[in-house]
């Protein structure tokens, strides 16, 4: 019987994969079946853990540098990995970064960075990638890392900027999804709650915050409690959804 929920020998690329969500993912997606595109802007790290994947897989596993908030960098890093891949199935627009600053103090470059990363970052290689499906003519499907910051505002940490340029990534996912769905291009996002990646990890003094603002009886979540969400998008089992956002975040935005 046919595996609905099978990835194998699908090809894409995921960004922000050389650490962290992105690593997991390239991993998971690797030991499913897939091959990968490690995208990054850390080409010795990306490097390094492409090379660890395929090893650890026997998949196709290779590194691009690239700065998604620079067009020139995402078409070229799009171009070098159809030289190497030859097709694209799917894209995950992972790469993101998060800074804790006052709304009052922080400067307007600083404020435009992480909105240029996550946001404006994440339309430049959905679109890369959805310009090669369209021409294709196969569809595929383009998953975007949002976050629970994305619907709700996190405390105590400030982070306007990061709350709307997630807000932004969900609001971009449902309008690409209606532009693009005559191309048999799906286009949905995931948003994580706390994930206790290395750098997570590290804000120790926050866990007991998180903790208190979670239902009683639920936790912090590790990267592989997501990884299902991107397997479930890029799969055939979810050929009807698109415009969707799959909120993982153990029960943290129902209180
Ligand atoms: N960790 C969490 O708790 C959490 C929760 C919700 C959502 N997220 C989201 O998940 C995604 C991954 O988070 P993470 O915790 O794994 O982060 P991370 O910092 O561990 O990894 C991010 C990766 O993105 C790369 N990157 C940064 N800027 C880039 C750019 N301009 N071009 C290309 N690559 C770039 C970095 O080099 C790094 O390898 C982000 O979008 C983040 O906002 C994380």
């Amino acid at each position: 019987m046919k595996n609905i929920f099978s990835i194998e020998g699908k090809k894409g690329f995921i960004t922000g994969a050389a650490q962290g969500i992105g690593k997991e993912l390239a991993t998971a997606f690797a030991e499913h079946g897939a091959d990968v595109a490690i995208v990054d802007m850390n080409l010795e790290l990306a490097t390094q853990t492409a090379k660890e994947i395929a090893d650890k897989t026997g998949r196709l596993v290779k590194a691009y540098q690239c700065n998604i908030t620079c067009d020139d960098s995402v078409n070229k890093m799009m171009a070098d990995y159809l030289v190497d891949f030859g097709t694209i199935d799917y894209c995950i627009n992972n790469a993101g970064i998060a800074t804790f600053d006052s709304a009052m103090d922080i400067s307007a470059s600083d404020f435009k960075k992480v909105v240029d990363v996550d946001l404006n970052g994440t339309f430049l290689t959905a679109r890369a990638a959805a310009r090669v499906m369209r021409d294709q003519g196969k569809g595929g499907s383009i998953v975007s890392t949002a976050s629970m910051s994305g619907s709700l505002v996190n405390v105590p940490q400030t982070i306007a900027n990061y709350c709307a340029a997630k807000a932004g990534v969900i609001q971009l996912t449902k309008a690409l999804a209606v532009e693009w769905v005559k191309y048999g291009i799906r286009v949905n996002c995931v948003s994580p709650g706390y994930m206790l990646t290395d750098l997570v990890a590290a804000l120790g003094d926050m866990h007991p915050i998180w903790l208190s603002k979670l239902p009683e009886g639920s936790r912090l979540g590790y990267p592989e409690d997501i990884l299902a969400a991107y397997i479930y998008f890029v799969c055939d089992a979810s050929k009807y959804a698109t415009g969707s956002d799959l909120i993982v975040d153990g029960g943290y935005n129902c209180l």
